[in-house]
């Protein structure tokens, strides 16, 4: 099944790359959350191969939701994650695509088209770049840390801007970036590009795939509180390991309540 999932990113990450830059039509599914054919058009390829090859399988995909099928195993996918930065002609997005057995996801692909990057962990096993094992960062301090993060869709009507968590690790960290794709920054925390990332508002099909690939990597995930990670939690933190606690300090002590 890693196989097939491996198949099935590429040949919808070659269907994003062969799009950039072309004619999009592109709808709003709130004031700055947009969905455009693209994402459509690879959710589809996406959820017609599992139906071919796995049709008792369950899917949860971003556009489309949950299919009807009752299943022990359940994909959870996102067709095109980044897609502002696609829609911008900004060359930083994915495909993320997670296999969960009996609630626990048991293998994550994230594939960039544009870098031709595949990265890849089944539970277990360890996570890969191209084939090549990856781990996380040895970076044990926050100051010389580069850390990640991204901003909510609702952010002009939510109290949960992460604003303040922003100003606070940009104080703390040696830098901050906004990649603007959850699962690209999850990958590269697993392979030491980036030392942590911290979100508020994610779904699942953002971070089961990138979140394994980060624990396959020695990496560690938890929810904003410290307690252990699921993909049906919003709030993401994932690190190294070594500067997780400090993460949370700097989370805990942004708290306005
Ligand atoms: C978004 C990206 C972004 C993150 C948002 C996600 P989408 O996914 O991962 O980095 O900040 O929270 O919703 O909409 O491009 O698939
Ligand atoms: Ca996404
Ligand atoms: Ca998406």
């Amino acid at each position: 099944m890693l196989d097939f999932a491996i198949g099935i990113a590429r040949e919808s990450g070659h269907l994003l790359r062969a799009r950039l830059g072309t004619q999009l039509e592109v709808a709003h599914k709130g004031i700055i959350n947009l969905v455009t054919d693209v994402d459509l058009a690879s959710e589809r390829l996406i959820r017609e191969a599992i139906a071919t090859h796995y049709p008792r399988h369950q899917i949860l995909a971003e556009e489309q939701g949950l299919s009807e099928t009752r299943s022990d195993y359940r994909w959870i996918v996102d067709p095109l994650d980044g897609t502002t930065n696609f829609a911008h002609g900004f060359p930083i997005f994915a495909v993320s695509i997670a296999l969960e057995y009996n609630g626990e996801t048991v293998l994550g692909v994230v594939y960039d088209p544009m870098r031709d990057e595949l990265f890849a962990a089944e539970r277990g096993s360890g996570a890969a770049l191209n084939n090549r094992p990856i781990h996380v960062s040895g970076t044990g301090d926050l100051s010389s840390s580069l850390l990640s993060t991204g901003f909510p869709y609702d952010i002009r009507t939510s109290r949960l801007t992460n604003l303040d968590h922003w100003s606070n690790f940009a104080l703390a960290a040696q830098a901050l970036r906004r990649t603007g794709a959850a699962a690209i920054d999850l990958c590269y925390v697993a392979c030491g590009r980036f030392d942590g990332f911290w979100e508020l508002t994610l779904s699942a099909w953002d971070t089961a795939a990138g979140a394994l690939i980060v624990s396959e990597a020695g990496g560690r995930m938890t929810d904003f509180t410290g307690a252990a990670f699921s993909p049906y939690k919003p709030d993401v933190v994932a690190s190294n390991a070594l500067i997780h606690g400090q993460m949370l300090s700097v989370i805990e002590s942004g708290k306005t309540e």
